[in-house]
């Protein structure tokens, strides 16, 4: 994949909180048009910073971010919204105490000129659970349903590309399947997807490339089942454990299978 053909790319980008306290040392990343990308990495590696950064919620102090070979670096989040670049949080993602159908409209806020009752029927037959609470308080929604409302919000405004962070975060064995699911299913609509993920081998596993972050650094890259087999990344950042990556020498597990 040439650099030009990138929907959204990252080049050397630098990024932290604290001042002279840098998170993000020159990372780099490339997403094509209609990938899956997954990238990995232990806890406290810099892989929500990254995509705060590429969405606009934490400007990089060196380095740039790119959308189609324009420069966002400096754009505002709600300006790279607009542009087709949709960022579904890690936490506190949905608006408990409204409806999901209320949920959804906000989505509609973030691009004007969205044909909302069009984008809900295509998201209703997306999301079918959606649909029967469309009523309903998003407080009431299980993990996994929340889940899917704050992707489906993200959907409303017809982003090109959704990033995700965590999206499988604290939910259960069978609803990290479904909403694993919803996302190749989403992709399948023509989205282009970057997640970050702690399952990473489910993840890796339907993703068409992935990155390894540590330390803020890049470590390793390549199609996900290559690095699912790489001798290197399992030792270091997947371990024996199916469920990977949290843990680097994490006990010896069953394999569940992905
Ligand atoms: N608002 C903040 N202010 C200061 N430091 C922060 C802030 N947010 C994150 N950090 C620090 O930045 C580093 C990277 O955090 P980040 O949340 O990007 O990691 P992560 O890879 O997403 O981890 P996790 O897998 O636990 O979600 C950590 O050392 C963290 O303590
Ligand atoms: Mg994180």
């Amino acid at each position: 994949m040439t650099a030009s053909g990138a929907v959204l790319e990252t080049r050397a980008l630098v990024a932290g909180y604290l001042p002279e306290v840098d998170i993000l040392h020159g990372v780099e990343v490339r997403v094509a048009e209609g990938e899956i990308v997954t990238i990995v990495g232990p806890n406290g590696a810099g892989k929500s910073t990254l995509v705060r950064s590429i969405c606009g919620l934490l400007p990089p102090r060196s380095g740039s971010v790119l959308y189609r070979g324009e420069d966002i670096s400096r754009a505002k989040a709600h300006a790279i919204v607009r542009k087709g670049v949709g960022y579904v949080p890690q936490l506190d993602n949905v608006f408990v105490s409204m409806t999901v159908e209320e949920n959804l409209e906000l989505g509609a806020i973030a691009r004007p000129g969205t044909q909302l009752q069009e984008r809900l029927e295509m998201i209703y037959g997306l999301f079918p659970r959606l649909a029967e609470r469309r009523r309903q308080r998003a407080g009431t929604l299980s993990g996994g349903e929340r889940q899917m409302l704050a992707m489906a919000r993200t959907l409303v405004p017809e982003p090109d590309v959704l990033v995700l962070d965590e999206p499988s975060s604290g939910l259960a064995p069978t609803l990290v399947a479904a909403v694993f699911e919803r996302i190749a299913a989403i992709n399948r609509t023509g989205v282009t997807i970057l997640m970050v993920e702690q399952n990473a081998r489910r993840a890796l596993a339907m993703s068409h490339r992935g990155y390894v972050l540590d330390l803020g650094c890049n470590r390793f890259e390549g199609e996900g089942r290559e690095l699912l087999e790489d001798p290197k990344v399992i030792e270091l950042y997947l371990g024996r454990d199916p469920r990977g990556v949290g843990g680097r020498r994490a006990p010896r597990g069953h394999e569940a299978g992905a």
